[in-house]
């Protein structure tokens, strides 16, 4: 981690004046914030504070009222979840997006399965590939074919990490995905999301977990009822003050 570097290098995101408001419930207003290439920025705040909202903008699931966003110094205007996917953005939502009733393998590959040349699935291919994807993140299920529906939560939740670990290309974006995770899942979580560091993926997690927070992020930006507090960087500020920013008592 280099301060100096995260000056020079290229923003992969851009947020610029975001404002969202849902009927007369203002979300989010006037968000800006930039993300960089292997850099991990935590989002927190209260219930209700945005997060989840902001998260639902960037990857196309919301439409901002005003402001802009800008991939890779491009303005974008993402049309759904999958515009953003094909750019190398991926999601992992809070209310998990698995489809229940299929195995393992096909929601790994969900929109994207691989085809033999006939123009059948490539079932054995993608079985293959998922088992070897799942086994390298530790993600114990049972197997690459097993039902979505029969995994535990912790099972699902891994699940959905490996699927956007694997294919995010520039910006990774979490809603809490530890929430539902015990101690040794959690910890396997974290490693993982570091290890996006390397492969040089900006990511943008949002967690209630300071000490998670405070174990993985470069920076940390604090949102309060729609307003952006402040960002701060990790290694210059200490949980006392992200409390008092996230409640607004000191
Ligand atoms: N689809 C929606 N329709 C109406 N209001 C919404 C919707 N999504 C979020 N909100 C409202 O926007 C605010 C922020 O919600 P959210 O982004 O989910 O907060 P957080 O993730 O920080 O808990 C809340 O007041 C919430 O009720
Ligand atoms: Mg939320």
């Amino acid at each position: 981690m280099s301060g100096g570097n995260m000056m020079i290098s290229e923003p992969v995101l851009e947020l610029q004046n975001i404002h969202k408001a849902f009927g007369g419930v203002v979300a989010i207003e006037d968000f800006s914030l930039n993300l960089h290439a292997g850099e991990i920025v935590a989002l927190v705040g209260d219930n209700g504070a945005g997060k989840s909202t902001l998260i639902k903008i960037v990857s196309g699931v919301h439409t901002p009222n005003s402001g802009t966003i800008m991939l890779d110094r491009e303005q974008v205007s993402f049309a759904d979840a999958s515009v953003a996917r094909s750019r190398g953005v991926e999601v992992v939502y809070q209310d998990l997006a698995l489809a229940d009733l299929q195995p393992v393998y096909m929601n790994m590959f969900l929109g994207r399965e691989l085809v033999r040349p006939i123009g059948l699935l490539d079932r054995k291919k993608m079985l293959r590939e998922t088992q070897q994807l799942v086994e390298e993140l530790d993600v114990r299920i049972p197997s690459a074919s097993a039902i979505i529906r029969d995994l535990s939560g912790g099972q699902r939740q891994g699940v959905a990490i490996a699927r956007a670990t694997h294919w995010a290309k520039k910006l990774i974006l979490l809603d809490e995905p530890t929430a539902a995770l015990g101690v040794a899942e959690t910890a396997k979580v974290e490693k993982i999301v570091s290890a996006l560091k390397e492969r040089n993926i900006a990511v943008l997690i949002i967690s209630h977990s300071l000490d998670q927070v405070f174990r993985i992020s470069d920076r940390i930006c604090v949102l309060r009822r729609g307003v952006q507090i402040g960002v701060r960087e990790t290694a210059k500020t200490d949980k006392n003050e992200i409390v008092s920013m996230i409640t607004g008592v000191n």
